[in-house]
């Protein structure tokens, strides 16, 4: 009998470490390491020579070839399906993960009802809540008729026995991926060598029988699923389920996919009777905009291949500290430093003495650096008190040099500010042919001190920037 070896696992990025410690070398996090047993050999050295078998041959095949005729099963779901790129795909596994609560189960139950209503074998096993607390939500959200088959467990292999029954389900659920565990490996559930062991059991039965599988994981407070940073490499796509406290709406985003784009965001908006779809982002995100304060700005960006219009706030106020505070929620820090730091050298515009709050509204979050322009404009707003524009759309990147980048799809985002009522337009120059309407009323910066000087110069003769 070969002795079995202890064991510790980080929770945090799955490396192996012979002995405990207070800290995981490999990702630097403390108080991570957890002694789990090795028996399942998941992640636990070279596999057991004695037990080895003869390899069976496969039969290898070509390129071309017949493929099943609907790749993808598609729910209905507009804002689902935009984020999935296209629906969910046969014999694929993707990860749904969120904050406990952001409202993961009750996408998926409202999935798995338009999914079983048009006729697809829907599979929902929670290992988190009881029947009855399924049914309650199903009641809720109007669903209750759908004939989604449903159970509660937790272990794999009977999972993987109740599905093998019958037709092949076209879409099985695990809500959630850290309550599933398998007879193969000996540690806890919810632990990383549990975790594991259980999602590459679903995924190999996704791959063998062509049944979509998806995976709900919950995250950790540092913004990573538990543990299974590792599962993230396993599955096919990863979505991220976001939302902020005390707004309604939630953001479906795409982290990985390998069908397809991974730049697309679904919106949806939680009311008392589930998950209501957003097909037009930017008005929620304008909202709730007052006209004619200074430190607002309307970023005209894209996320994937929609334009989203969204209000980013600047705050620079006096500072009573040595070190002025810089905060930031929705974007980049290091951006924002960046920017002021541009605005500084180049434009003449000092920060030094005053804090700085940037804010995208309405807790979206934004990563593309054609925020710079927006982004600066709403700062030098506030710094000056002069309130912009209210019908003008800001977009563009600023180099360190202080000059302001074309950044692409600025048609796109011209269309989207015009339907919703913007008369005007600061974007880079360069930025293509530009249509009547709001075309005619954009200023094109080729340096971002003309922008300043702009702003600064819509006061008639107040304070000056540089005070
Ligand atoms: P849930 O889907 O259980 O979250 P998760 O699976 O991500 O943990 O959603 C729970 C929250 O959503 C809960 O706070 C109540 C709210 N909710 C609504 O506001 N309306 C509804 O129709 C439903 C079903 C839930
Ligand atoms: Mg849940």
């Amino acid at each position: 009998m070969a002795k079995s070896r202890v064991q510790f696992i980080c929770q945090s990025c799955g490396s192996v470490h012979q002995r405990w410690a207070g800290k995981c070398d490999a990702c630097g996090e403390w108080n991570t390491l957890v002694e789990e047993g090795t028996s399942g050999g998941i992640g636990s050295g070279p596999a057991n020579t004695r037990n080895a078998r003869k390899g069976r041959a496969v039969v290898l095949t070509t390129l071309s070839g017949d493929i099943e005729d609907a790749p993808r099963i598609i729910s209905g779901i507009g804002e689902l399906d935009r984020a999935t790129g296209g629906g969910f795909v046969r014999g694929s596994a993707l990860l749904v993960g969120g904050d406990p609560g952001i409202g993961k189960s009750t996408l998926l139950t409202q999935a798995a009802a338009a999914l079983a209503s048009k006729g697809h074998r829907i599979v929902y096993v929670s290992g988190e809540e009881a029947v009855a607390q399924i049914r309650l939500r199903a009641q809720r959200l109007g669903v209750a008729s759908s004939p989604v088959e449903l159970a509660a467990e937790t272990n794999v292999e009977d999972i993987l026995a109740t599905i093998a029954d019958g037709k092949r389900p076209d879409l099985v659920i695990l809500d959630s991926i850290q309550t599933l565990w398998t007879d193969l490996a000996d540690s806890a559930p919810g632990t990383v060598t549990q975790v594991r062991a259980a999602a590459q059991a679903m995924i190999r039965y996704a791959k063998s029988t062509g049944a979509a599988i998806v995976l709900v994981g919950h995250v950790t407070k540092e913004g990573q699923i538990a543990g299974p940073r590792v599962v993230e490499h396993m599955v096919d796509a990863v979505l991220y389920f976001e939302g902020e406290g005390g707004h309604h709406y939630r953001i479906l985003r795409t982290v990985k996919n390998r069908f397809g784009p991974t730049d697309e965001i679904g919106v949806f908006e939680m009311s008392d009777k589930g998950l209501r779809e957003v097909a037009n982002p930017s008005e929620l995100f304008l909202g709730e905009r007052h006209a004619k304060s200074p430190g607002a700005a309307v970023f005209a960006g894209m996320e994937g291949t929609r334009p989203v219009l969204v209000e980013i706030q600047a705050l620079v106020a006096p500072s009573s500290l040595g070190t002025p505070r810089r905060a930031v929620v929705g974007w980049d820090g290091a951006r924002l430093s960046m920017i002021l730091a541009v605005l500084e050298a180049h434009c003449g515009v000092r920060f030094g003495s005053h804090d700085v709050y940037l804010n995208v509204a309405g807790g979206y979050r934004i990563s593309e650096p054609a925020a710079d322009l927006a982004v600066a404009a709403a700062l030098v707003s506030s710094l000056t008190g002069l309130a912009l524009p209210a019908d003008c759309v800001y977009f563009g990147e600023i180099s360190l040099s202080g000059a302001v980048r074309p950044v692409a799809h600025a048609q796109q985002r011209l269309k989207e500010a015009e339907k919703l009522g913007f008369g005007s337009a600061v974007l880079p120059s360069g930025s293509g042919e530009l249509a009547g309407g709001i075309g005619a009323g954009s200023f094109q910066p080729t340096e971002l001190a003309d922008l300043v000087a702009r702003i600064a110069g819509s006061r008639r003769s107040r304070v000056d920037v540089e005070d």
